[in-house]
Order: C-alpha cells, then structure tokens, then sequence
C-alpha cells in the first residue's frame, strides 16, 4: 500500500502513513494564473493499492477537482486499487431532490469518482450514511464521535451530559455517553428550506447545573450551534461546549459561536481549522490496516 497526501489533507495523509509504516508518493501541486489545478505524482503507483487523503472542505469545488485528477492519473499510472480517503465529503447534505428540479449532488460526485476508478470510499461521518449505501462503490463511513468525547473525558468531563441536534442525530449523542457516561438526549431542530433559519422545537430536556457537551456532524455557519447554544444556557447548565467532526465555521461562525455562550469548540482534523484539536489519523489508519475488511 501507498500513501498519497492531496494537496488538502497533507499533515493528515503523512500522520496515516507514519501510522501505516508506508510509503508515501507525495504530489507536486499548484495553481496556474488562471485558476486551474496542476497535478503531478512524485513517484510510481503501478501495481500499488493506492490511497489518496483529500478533504473536501473549502475551496470544495477545487479540492474535488483535485481529488479527480489524482485518483483518475492514479488509474492511468496502472495503481492496483484506488480507495480515497475523504475525511469530509462536501455535497453530502444534498442527498436527494428536496425540491423538484434540484440536482442530487452526492450522487453525481460519487459518479465522477468511480468514473476516475475510485474502488473504495474511506469517509467520516457522512451528513446521511444511508444514501451512501445505495452506490456502485463501495463507501466506509467511520465516525469520531467517540474520539472528540475521549478529548473531553481526558480535559476532565467525564459524566457530562451528551446533546445532539435533531431526533435523526439521537445515535450520536448515545455513541458519546459510551464514554462520558452522563447521560444523553436530544433537541429538535428544524431548518426553513428556503431562509435557512434553524428553530429547535423540542425543548424538554433537564440540563440544570450540567455540564453540556453538545455534538454535531458539521458546524458550518453556527446557526444551528448558536440556537442550542443559547436554549442550553437558558436551561442554567453549569458549561456549554460545541463538538464537531466537520468544523467548517464559515465567516465569523467561531466568534458568534462563543460569544452566544460557548465555553468552547472542539473539532477534528477532517477540516483543518484553529479549533482541531482531535486527529482521526488513528480511526482511518486503522481501517486501512484491516483489509479484511
Ligand atoms: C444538519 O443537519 C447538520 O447536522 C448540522 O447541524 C448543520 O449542517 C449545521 O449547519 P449550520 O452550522 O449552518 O447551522
């Protein structure tokens, strides 16, 4: 097996192969005048099992193409398998047609990818885990959440309680109290389609004088953070922490989100950010060791 760190990923792809004990092919990579991308292997893949590490995160648009390019000369150079990692798979909350007329834009990036010759998809805590299972190729989605409620046990939360946002997310904040032990539960939270405000609608929890730590697939612009934020501080909880696999934190997400009541927020590094503190190098490298599976 080989390692290749895409331009988006490359302290991530380098910290997997270490892991790995593999080697690592890395790519040469820039951005011409005009805006398109350059891509280039510094090394062999031919009958390798190969593994690119590309996040999908901002610039998505540009880390996607990038991914294309690679997996697709990848194929060319006559690698064996091709299985991407793509700890945060953009395009993933669009996983249907919501609306009549609107593209079903997971299925055309998982569509392009097998078209590169992409076997296998290695990603973390996809938005719908179950649409994933309806392509071709095959999808591993692996989660972190027992990892980011390990950082907060070891920063001396254990027996915090564990929120998560919306009835559909309830498994996760489950999955965290495997670990915290405080107890867990879930509020309700509805997104307008159209204006994009989030309510939380159901709002029957006890949370008095607890430490909260509330968890979340994606941050993106705070909003939905922001709501439970403010209605867990309104409760009297004694601490209040935002968790997420994905920080993507668009604009000044960070700041609103503190200043709504947050005494912090904890990511991993499937985005790389200033708040990614916890390294799922270890989960996915362990994945790929187990070719079993
Ligand atoms: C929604 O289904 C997700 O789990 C997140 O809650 C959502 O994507 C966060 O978006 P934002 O930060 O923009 O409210």
């Amino acid at each position: 097996m080989i390692v290749i760190p895409g331009p988006a990923s490359q302290e991530l792809g380098r910290k997997i192969a270490e892991l790995l004990k593999t080697k690592v092919v890395p790519v040469e990579f820039k951005r011409f005048p005009d805006g398109e991308s350059y891509i280039r292997f510094d090394g062999d893949v031919e009958n390798e099992d190969v593994v690119i590490v590309q996040t999908t995160s901002s610039p998505q648009n540009e880390n996607f193409l990038q991914l294309f390019l690679m997996a697709d000369n990848a194929k060319d150079m006559k690698a064996q398998t091709i299985t991407t990692v793509v700890p945060y798979l953009a395009y993933s909350r669009q996983d249907k047609r919501f609306r009549p007329g609107e593209a079903f834009s997971i299925k055309t990036i998982v569509t392009l990818l097998e078209a590169c010759g992409v076997h296998r998809i290695i990603t973390v805590n996809a938005h719908n885990p179950k649409v994933l299972g309806d392509f071709r190729i095959r999808v591993d989605d692996l989660s972190a959440i027992s990892l980011l409620a390990e950082h907060f046990k070891n920063k001396g939360f254990d027996g915090a309680f564990s929120l998560s946002l919306g009835k559909k997310a309830r498994a996760v904040a489950a999955e965290a109290n495997i670990v915290l032990k405080g107890g867990h539960g879930y509020v309700d939270t509805r997104r307008d389609r159209l204006t994009g405000k989030v309510n939380i609608e159901r709002k029957t929890l006890s949370v008095k004088g607890r430490d909260v730590i509330i968890f979340d697939d994606i941050i993106s612009s705070g909003g939905t953070m922001i709501k439970a934020i403010k209605w867990v501080r309104e409760q009297g909880a004694k601490s209040v922490y935002a968790a997420c696999v994905h920080p993507l934190l668009v604009g000044d997400a960070k700041d609103k989100i503190m200043k709504s009541g947050a005494d912090g927020i904890v990511g991993t590094n499937c985005v790389p950010s200033t708040v990614s503190v916890v390294s799922v190098a270890p989960l996915i490298a362990k994945t790929l060791a187990n070719r079993g599976a």
